[in-house]
């Protein structure tokens, strides 16, 4: 038989195990606190020593190969490392570019745009008939021949001159190489080597020495040597055009040492299209979302181009923090931030300032919440630390008072003025945590462009990362639809990006 005792510890039990499953939770509305307190993010700053150790063990430096033909096609930028590790890769195997056409039009467009540029000796070769070498530099680009009746300089420079990107030629006769002799249809020795930066006569390291002509009976094979070895440049590199989808913040005296860090990739050459195209296909940051901002700098070790870093972020950074000007005998060169153009305006909920503590609305200046008639507040905009990914602005699907239990619709005040045609991904953070693993089970949004569903979340998940790819039509409506109390969902950090 159950003691009585026994009983009333059994009832007790049941009680707090319904209390358990069905607790008293005091809704969003009114200042009621998530089921877990929502984690503060600390965002990680520039690696500086990874990207100065990379530095030391990259090797950029190239000149016309000895069995290359004239003439070739300027190679796609290559990747030389990606966060410390030293690689040889194209920038399309890092991260597939999405638009093709687009970036291959605004190649063509660049390619028009170019003032007439002013060459200078920067150094003369050596006297004829005395060895010389030829330069091994970073950015070289192609090279090409021209008359060798005489020391043809001039139509090195105006070839160069129809080169995007040429900013320094090499010109120099090189003796004893069998295709430049025998093979190639130009018949002449002058070669004039095209670079994307600009060379000391310090970088004069390639003497030859190698064997091009076959092998004759006994006969010795006579080397390669280069005579009369000179340097023509531009005094800086060719401002660079925007890239798409980007705004220049500006150009810096040092490299930005700013958080929000995701890493760093070296490029072969100061290619600011190519760190646009690294940014767009990154990935995502858990914490921070997107890449939203690159740094691309120069680093000129002991006088001499070496590498061009290209380091992203999720935050936007600006001068403030471009304070890395380098270290040792390594400086930081020619930085330049570039931001992603953002489509959606106050995508933080940061505008939302009714209030200094705890306040919420339907609306205000840019977003629009709405509810099927007869409800109420089940889309709405809070001013409140607690619910906030960042910042103190988030904004609510479901009802805010737990009044009913309709889905909510949040909009932006204005429609998405995209490009028709190009490819966008909307990117937010979500939380559908607030009345815990039970109750957020249901927990639904659909994020509508124009109409259609292009993605969304369900199911109980503290602040995550969520994108939807949309296609622009000129003028786009979004919209974010959920919400049945107490299933509710927070919504923060949103962006619509170019992808
Ligand atoms: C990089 O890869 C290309 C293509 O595979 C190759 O031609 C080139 O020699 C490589 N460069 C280095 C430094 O390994
Ligand atoms: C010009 O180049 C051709 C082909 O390499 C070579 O045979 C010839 O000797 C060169 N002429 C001069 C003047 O260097
Ligand atoms: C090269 O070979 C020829 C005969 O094949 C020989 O007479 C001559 O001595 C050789 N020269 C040298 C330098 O070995």
């Amino acid at each position: 038989m159950i003691s009585s005792l026994r009983l009333f510890t059994l009832a007790a039990l049941l009680i707090s195990t319904q209390a358990a499953t069905t607790p008293t939770i005091t809704p969003p509305g009114h200042k009621g606190l998530p089921n877990q307190p929502i984690a503060d993010i600390s965002h990680p700053t520039t690696d500086n020593a990874a990207i100065v150790q990379a530095v030391t063990e990259v090797d950029q430096k190239t000149a016309p190969p000895i069995d290359a033909a004239p003439n070739i096609n300027i190679a796609p930028t290559v990747v030389t490392a990606i966060d410390g590790t030293i690689t040889n890769t194209t920038v399309d195997a890092v991260a597939p570019p999405t638009d093709r056409s687009d970036s291959r039009k605004k190649r063509e467009r660049k390619f028009g745009r170019r003032a007439v540029p002013k060459f200078e000796k920067i150094f003369d070769g050596l006297p004829q008939g005395q060895h010389d070498a030829s330069v091994e530099g970073t950015a070289y680009l192609t090279y090409t021949v021209v008359n060798n009746a005489t020391y043809n300089v001039q139509a090195c420079l105006d070839w160069c001159a129809g080169i995007d990107g040429c900013v320094f030629v090499n010109v120099y006769q090189e003796f004893n190489n069998y295709l430049l002799d025998f093979v190639f249809g130009e018949k002449s020795n002058l070669k004039c080597a095209a670079y994307g930066d600009i060379h000391t006569a310090a970088e004069k390291t390639n003497f030859g020495g190698q064997a091009s002509y076959p092998q004759v009976g006994n006969e010795t094979v006579p080397l390669t040597f280069m005579t009369q070895s000179s340097g023509w440049g531009l005094n800086t590199l060719v401002d660079p055009d925007t890239p798409d989808g980007y705004d220049l913040v500006g150009q810096f005296k040092g490299a930005n040492n700013a958080p929000g860090y995701m890493g760093f990739s070296f490029l072969d050459k100061y290619d600011v299209n190519a760190c646009a195209q690294l940014c767009n296909g990154r990935g995502v940051d858990p914490n921070g979302g997107g890449c939203a901002y690159f740094n691309i700098w120069r680093a000129v070790v002991d006088g001499t181009p070496t590498t061009y870093t290209c380091s992203m972020y999720y935050l936007v950074a600006d001068a403030s923090t471009a304070v890395n000007f380098g270290q040792g005998n390594l400086i930081v060169t020619l930085s330049r931030g570039y931001a992603r153009k953002d489509l959606l305006p106050d995508g933080g909920f940061e505008g939302y300032t009714d209030c200094d503590e705890f306040c919420l609305t339907e609306s205000y200046a840019n977003w629009i919440g709405t509810s099927p008639s007869g409800g109420s507040y089940d889309a709405s905009i809070f001013y409140f630390e607690a619910y906030a990914h960042t910042g103190h602005g988030s904004a609510l699907l479901g009802a805010a008072f737990d009044e009913d239990a309709d889905v909510g619709t949040l909009s932006p005040a204005q429609p998405i003025k995209t490009e028709s045609g190009a490819n966008y991904v909307i990117q937010c953070f979500m939380s559908s945590a607030f009345s815990g693993q039970q109750l957020e089970a249901q927990a639904k949004v659909d994020i509508m462009w124009n109409g259609q569903r292009v993605g969304g979340v369900s199911g109980f998940q503290e602040y995550a990362f969520v994108q939807a790819s949309a296609v622009g039509t000129g003028s786009d409506k979004l919209a974010f639809v959920g919400g049945s109390a107490p299933a509710w969902t927070f919504i923060d950090d949103c962006h619509i990006y170019k992808a």
